[in-house]
């Protein structure tokens, strides 16, 4: 190892510890279950991938300041899905092309190697932000020998001024795929109408890189930029995800400052396009939630993350957590289906190994229902709903309430004060059969009619807060389990 990076790895460890003995006991808010950095700020996952059974997990990350700044990555692994350990910092921002950070990429393996491709982040003098200057973003390989534990930079394979001439300088977030032999990379970009696009790159070694042309895009109203762009099939049906920034509230449709979701289409293998034949789906309807990544693992399941989190607006900060010294983290990982054309989102089944003190209850609900063994913080909750004759409310987690209005259709998530100053979050909703609900110390992740919609947000109640309440009339069926905690 370079001898840098291990005087830096030994760094980091002594300010994880010394946080970490600081913080100790003074830090409800801390996730027991999820993926979080252990200390700073995280954003989103890079790189997923299993290897030889392990599954590695690495993410942008600002260890030593907690509202972000230089980007690395974080690295954890985990042989089960939900037991994860940390590995700190594994790529560091050194070379003349990755200079103001390590930005997000992704990894494949094949011939026993891991192969990362990520974007090298470097800010020219002035601002950085014009869209035709002020940056470069390169794209950088990478190999791991050891499966991913250490990672080595072989090469900066485009440099952002060989980018084609019609975009602007954000160009980043690549993602590698074979085809017939051929490897073809996707960038997000934003190009010189500001309008986002995905834009491919093919190569036959990984090393020489040949401009293709456009995978995606653009599409009216569908924001001026598209991070984090992932294409793959699911039996058959083509689906490209992204993050556009810049795309227009509707309805109750894309309330957050940026967006994350996908395009149902076609993909043309002549050409190496993708024709999108849906609208724009948002992959979470909650307030915290952007920059997924997906794999497959060896068991053939699509697994999906999220960064439980997203950019600020300007300088707003949205977190308490950060006074202990760290904010964001992961959701938790979801498989991905598609049932009937329509893409499902489930919690993987390895999570029910954290279930625990099991309280299950049939009744006919008439008006409030309350029980001593129906409290909690950290649960999971799964209630099934039949014969609805009003509507449901159900309030959890200090003041956080779920709010089904069965005259118009419509399932309300809405914050109290422990929501830090958010408000509702709104789906359209013709039938409610089901929520499964899974809360941690400060976030709350709603399944909704077995995968159709999630909604996931941030919550900061207080301490022993842990009162849950059901109110309605239905036939329902309760089931609630404690999670067993990770971390103490
Ligand atoms: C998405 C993103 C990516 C970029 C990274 C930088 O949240 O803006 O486009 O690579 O974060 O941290």
């Amino acid at each position: 190892m370079n001898p840098l990076h291990h005087e830096l790895k030994h760094l980091y460890e002594k300010v994880k510890q010394d946080t970490l003995i600081k913080n100790n006991e003074e830090d409800y808010w801390r996730l027991s279950y999820h993926v979080m950095p252990p200390i700073g700020w995280l954003n989103d996952p890079n790189g997923v991938m299993q290897y030889d059974g392990v599954y590695h997990l690495y993410y942008q990350y600002s260890p030593y300041n907690a509202n972000g700044g230089l980007k690395y990555w974080g690295h954890q692994s985990s042989k089960d899905l939900v037991h994860f350990k940390d590995h700190g910092i594994v790529l560091y921002p050194d070379q003349p092309y990755d200079l103001h950070g390590v930005y997000s990429g992704t990894a494949f393996v094949e011939d026993g190697k891991v192969h990362y491709f990520y974007t090298g982040n470097v800010k020219h003098l002035g601002e950085h932000d014009y869209i035709t200057s002020g940056r470069e973003q390169n794209t950088i390989y990478a190999i791991s020998h050891d499966g991913g534990f250490t990672i080595e930079k072989v090469a900066c394979v485009l440099h952002a001024s060989d980018y084609p001439k019609e975009f602007s300088q954000h160009i980043r977030d690549p993602k590698v795929f074979k085809h017939a032999g051929i490897y073809y990379m996707l960038l997000g970009a934003r190009d010189l109408n500001s309008q986002g696009q995905v834009i491919v790159y093919k190569s036959k070694d990984l090393i020489e890189w040949n401009y293709h042309g456009v995978f995606a895009g653009p599409i009216d109203g569908l924001g001026y930029m598209w991070e984090c762009p992932d294409y793959f099939e699911i039996n058959d049906t083509a689906l490209l995800i992204i993050s556009p920034q810049g795309v227009e509230s509707e309805g109750y449709a894309c309330q957050n400052i940026y967006q994350a979701g996908y395009l149902l289409g076609e993909f043309d293998d002549s050409k190496i396009t993708f024709i999108a034949e849906s609208q724009f789906i948002e992959l979470d309807r909650g307030f915290d939630f952007y920059a997924p990544q997906t794999f497959v693992d060896r068991k053939g399941r699509r697994i999906l993350w999220g960064w439980m989190g997203l950019p600020d607006e300007s300088g707003v900060i949205t977190n308490p957590t950060v006074e202990k010294g760290w904010q964001h983290a992961m959701t938790l990982p979801r498989e991905l289906t598609v049932e009937n054309g329509q893409l499902k989102q489930r919690p993987l089944p390895e999570y029910k190994m954290l279930r625990h003190d099991y309280f299950t209850d049939t009744l006919q609900l008439n008006g409030q229902y309350q029980h001593e063994q129906l409290r909690g913080d950290v649960f999971e909750l799964i209630i099934s709903i039949d014969h609805l004759e009003a509507d449901l409310e159900i309030s959890l987690r200090q003041d956080t309430v779920l709010y089904y209005d069965q005259q118009d259709e419509l399932l309300h998530l809405k914050h109290g004060k422990s929501g830090y100053g958010r408000d509702q979050r709104t789906i359209e909703l013709a039938e409610l059969h089901q929520l499964q609900i899974f809360s941690d110390r400060s976030s709350l992740e709603v399944f909704v009619n077995d995968g159709d919609y999630v909604l996931t947000t941030r919550v900061y109640p207080d301490q022993g807060q842990d009162n849950i309440t059901i109110n309605g009339s239905a036939r329902v069926t309760i089931k609630k389990w404690v999670l067993k905690s990770l971390t103490s």
